[in-house]
């Protein structure tokens, strides 16, 4: 039995983090802006921007598992221009210093941070953000692990609803992707967390490598829409500066694109 402290444990991953966590018989505290009342659960309020909370979560836990992130983009559900110019710092870099500097305080014996695969070679704002927040986890003096994921699932249907208004779709012809469910990752999350400091853990991915119009083809049809779909080949320096988005040779989680629409 282990006592954990969650943050995102409201978001996507984490309540099936603090799920799994939970039913293997840890007592587990999650920090939020708004706690659920979970009985099986301490909720503590707080928020990563501000600090308030983090000493009071922090206080006599051995692991955390830090999931709480903040991507303008996914919140909204699509891209504007200042996406690719800047993202805010305050949860990501900002909060995660915040939680580093208290853990330390508190004697925090395992720092699981959850990542995004190919964060240290994009140049996206929001990606630039979480590699920097992956750096300050690794010059930290607290052990820790780090483990990063391919693009969810409910973040690509997010964005296809967003798009199901346009009659138009424009997207890249030669970018591969392997996304994967948040709820396949939970368990590899959880598997970290028993397996205690690990640095750089291997990566997870979705069970297929795919083209982005398949992944849009595949949306239209469990959705039943049919939307134009016009490829463009991005230029070398355009596909360097989004990063692999794949990992062939990591963890793969078993649900396809197909089975995740069909459930959802
Ligand atoms: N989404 C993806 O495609 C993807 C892919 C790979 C890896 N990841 C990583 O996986 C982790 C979880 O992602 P997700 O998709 O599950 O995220 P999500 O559903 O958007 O959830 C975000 C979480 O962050 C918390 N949060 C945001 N601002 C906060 C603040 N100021 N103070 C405290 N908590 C705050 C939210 O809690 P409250 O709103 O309750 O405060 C929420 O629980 C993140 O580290 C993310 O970078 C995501």
């Amino acid at each position: 039995m282990d006592d954990v402290l969650v943050t995102g444990g409201t978001g996507h991953l984490g309540t099936d983090i603090v799920r799994l966590l939970v039913e293997r018989g840890d007592r587990v505290r999650v920090l939020s802006r708004m706690p659920g009342t979970d009985p099986d659960v301490l909720g503590i309020q707080g928020d990563l921007a501000t600090g308030s909370g983090i000493r009071e979560a922090v206080t006599g836990v051995r692991t955390i598992v830090h999931a709480a992130t903040l991507s303008p983009a996914a919140q909204r559900g699509y891209f504007r221009p200042v996406d690719f110019v800047r993202s805010p710092p305050d949860v990501d870099v900002d909060g995660t210093r915040r939680l580093l500097d208290e853990a330390a305080r508190a004697g925090v014996e395992h720092f699981l941070h959850v990542s995004i695969v190919g964060v240290q070679q994009s140049r996206i704002p929001y990606l630039r953000r979480k590699a920097e927040a992956e750096n300050l986890v690794r010059g930290s003096a607290i052990p820790w692990s780090i483990v990063p994921a391919t693009p969810f699932f409910w973040l690509l249907a997010r964005l296809h609803d967003h798009m199901a208004g346009k009659r138009v779709w424009l997207l890249p012809s030669n970018l591969a992707v392997q996304p994967g469910d948040s709820a396949d990752f939970a368990p590899y999350v959880v598997e970290s967390v028993s397996g205690g400091p690990g640095g750089d853990r291997t990566c997870f991915a979705g069970p297929e490598v795919l083209s982005q119009s398949d992944v849009a083809l595949q949306y239209q049809s469990a959705r039943g829409i049919q939307r134009r779909i016009v490829g463009l080949r991005l230029p070398g320096f355009a596909l360097q500066a989004s990063g692999p988005q794949t990992c062939p040779a990591g963890r793969r989680g078993t649900t396809t694109w197909a089975e995740w629409l069909a459930q959802h």
